[in-house]
C-alpha cells in the first residue's frame, strides 16, 4: 500500500481540558475543530498506522472534543475515539507486525491520535482483527459500546436480581444490553425521552419503559421499582433524573455512572440512604474495566465479533457523512434520535 505523506484530517483546536462546560450536544463544529492537512504520522513500536474506512462518533467523541472527556485534548491533532480500517504499516513489535494489511476495528484512547482522518495511529493492543461476516458500520463502533455492554451487563448478571433499571434506554448501549438481557431472561427498566421509542425497545427485550417527560413519571416509576425491586441503575444521563430514579430504589442499589448527558447538578435527594441502606454510588469507564479485567477482555471482544456477525447485534446507522463534509453536516445528523453517525475519509 503506497502511503502519501499528507492526509484530510479534522483537527481539534483546543488544548487540554474547557474552562467553561457545556451539555452534551453538539451545537456546532468550529468552535472545537478543523477541516486540516496534517502529515501521515509514523507508528511507534507497539502501534500500527490505519487507512481508515469509517470511524464512528460517540458522546464520549463529544465530550472529548469540547474538553470534557477524562482525557486532555492536543491541539492540532485528528478527534475520534473509533473506526474501522485496514492496516497500512506497522511498528517493529511482534503483535503490531502481525496485524499488517489486515481489516481492523480499532480504539485510538491510548494512542491519542483520532480516527477522523484518511489515516490512524492506535496502540496493537487496541486493535481488533475483524471477522469477513462483520460489516464495517459494525466493525466502526466495535469497541466502546459494544464491550461497554457486555462489561456492564456482567456486573448486573453478578448482582443476580432480574430486574434492572437503564436511564438513555434508546441509546446503541442500552439497546445493546437489553438484547443480551432478553436472551438470558432479565428484566430491564429503561428510561427515554420520546414515546415513539417505547414500542422499539419493548420489542427488543426491555420489560418497562417509562417516558421521564410523562406527567405520571414518578408515580409510574415507583410501582414499576416496588413490584421488581431492581438493585442495579445504570445510568448515561445523571441529574435530576437520575436522583429521582436512585432515591426510589430499594436498600442495597448501586447508582453505576458511565455517561452525563444532562449537563444539569445531579443532587443526591437523601444521603441518609447512603448510611442506613447501603446504598451505593460509583463509577464505570471502559478503559479502567480493560485494564482491570484482561482475561475478560478477549471473550468479550469474540462475543461482540459474533453477534455482529450473526445479526442478533447491529448498530442502527443514521448517516455516513463524508469527511469533507463533515464540518458543515454533523450537527444536524447527531441531533436526529436513533442511530450512530459515521465519518467516512
Ligand atoms: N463510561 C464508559 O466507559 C462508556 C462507554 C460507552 C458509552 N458510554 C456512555 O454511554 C452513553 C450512551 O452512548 P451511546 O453511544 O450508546 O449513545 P447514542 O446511541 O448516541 O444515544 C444517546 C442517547 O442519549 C439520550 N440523551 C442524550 N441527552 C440526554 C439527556 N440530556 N437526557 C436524557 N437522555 C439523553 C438520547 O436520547 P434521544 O433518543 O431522545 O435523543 C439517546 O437515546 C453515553 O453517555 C456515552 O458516553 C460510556
Amino acid at each position: 500500500m503506497t502511503i502519501p505523506s499528507e492526509m484530510k484530517a479534522l483537527l481539534l483546536t483546543g488544548d487540554g481540558y474547557t474552562r467553561t462546560p457545556s451539555g452534551s450536544a453538539l451545537e456546532a463544529m468550529e468552535p472545537y475543530l478543523e477541516r486540516g492537512t496534517v502529515a501521515v504520522p509514523t507508528p511507534g513500536p507497539s502501534q500500527v498506522l490505519i487507512k481508515v474506512s469509517l470511524a464512528s462518533i460517540n458522546p464520549s467523541d463529544v465530550a472529548f472534543i469540547k474538553g470534557q472527556y477524562g482525557q486532555p485534548r492536543v491541539k492540532g491533532r485528528p478527534a475520534g475515539f473509533e473506526g474501522v480500517g485496514t492496516v497500512a504499516a506497522t511498528g517493529d513489535e511482534p503483535y503490531a507486525a502481525s496485524l499488517a494489511g489486515k481489516r481492523i476495528a480499532f480504539a485510538t484512547g491510548l494512542s491519542n491520535w483520532g480516527a477522523w482522518a484518511d489515516y490512524s495511529i492506535a496502540e496493537a493492543a487496541a486493535c481488533i482483527p475483524l471477522l469477513d461476516t462483520v460489516k464495517d458500520e459494525d466493525g466502526a463502533a466495535m469497541i466502546v459500546n459494544p464491550i461497554t455492554a457486555i462489561a456492564m451487563f456482567d456486573i448486573v448478571k453478578q448482582e443476580g436480581e432480574k430486574a434492572f433499571i437503564m436511564t438513555a434506554g434508546a441509546s446503541q448501549l442500552c439497546k445493546l444490553i437489553a438484547g443480551l438481557a432478553r436472551e438470558e431472561g432479565f428484566r430491564p427498566i429503561v428510561t427515554v425521552r420520546r414515546d415513539e421509542q417505547i414500542p422499539l425497545l419493548k420489542e427488543i427485550g426491555a420489560a418497562h419503559v417509562l417516558n421521564e417527560k410523562a406527567p405520571d413519571f414518578q408515580a409510574t416509576l415507583r410501582e414499576v421499582i416496588k413490584a421488581e425491586q431492581p438493585r442495579i441503575f445504570l445510568d448515561a444521563v445523571t441529574g435530576p433524573l437520575a436522583s429521582t430514579i436512585f432515591n426510589a430504589m430499594p436498600k442495597r442499589a448501586r447508582w453505576i455512572i458511565y455517561g452525563k448527558l444532562d449537563a444539569e447538578a445531579t443532587v443526591i435527594r437523601e444521603p441518609g440512604q447512603l448510611i442506613f441502606q447501603h446504598k451505593h454510588i460509583e463509577g464505570f469507564w471502559l478503559s479502567e474495566w480493560m485494564r482491570q479485567f484482561r482475561d475478560r477482555r478477549g471473550p468479550a471482544i469474540l462475543e461482540a465479533q459474533k453477534r455482529f456477525s450473526d445479526r442478533r447485534w447491529s448498530t442502527d446507522v443514521t448517516a455516513v457523512v463524508p469527511l469533507d463534509e463533515a464540518m458543515a453536516k454533523v450537527p444536524a445528523e447527531l441531533a436526529k434520535p436513533n442511530g450512530k453517525v459515521f465519518i467516512k475519509p
